[in-house]
């Protein structure tokens, strides 16, 4: 289902505590999110990843069905990742702020 950025800018406050995105957005706890749609796992160069991600993500990207299946529970895909954050369990909330990210893609 196709989300709705303005609502998504919403959701998007339960990750802002560990993420930036937009301009001038800088990496916090997590890295920084701009371009995260179909960007490649692990790829902000001065951000300090688990291993764990990295070995999961070696040769993948962050496309939309990746983020949606990370996104409900962080530690099923990266069980030793450290995003600590338990995740969305609404799959409206998931699209919605899937699609608030998109918007970061195209500039
Ligand atoms: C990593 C999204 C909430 C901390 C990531 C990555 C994505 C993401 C896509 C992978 C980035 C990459 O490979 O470059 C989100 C979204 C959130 C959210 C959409 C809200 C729905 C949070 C929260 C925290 C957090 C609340 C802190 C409590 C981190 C950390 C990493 C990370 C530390 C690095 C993980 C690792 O190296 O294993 N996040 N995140 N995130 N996030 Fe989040």
């Amino acid at each position: 289902a196709d989300g709705d950025p303005a609502k998504g800018e919403k959701v998007f406050k339960k990750c802002a505590a560990c993420h930036a995105v937009g301009e001038g957005a800088k990496n916090k706890v997590g890295p920084v999110l701009n371009g995260i749609v179909d960007r490649p796992f692990g790829a902000i160069e001065d951000y300090k990843y688990s291993k764990s991600l990295l070995e999961v993500g070696d040769g993948k990207v962050w496309d939309v069905e990746t983020l949606d299946v990370y996104l409900i529970k962080p530690k099923d895909l990266i069980p030793k990742g450290k995003m600590a954050f338990a995740g969305l369990k609404k799959e409206d909330d998931r699209a919605n702020v899937i699609a608030y990210l998109a918007q970061f893609n195209e500039d």
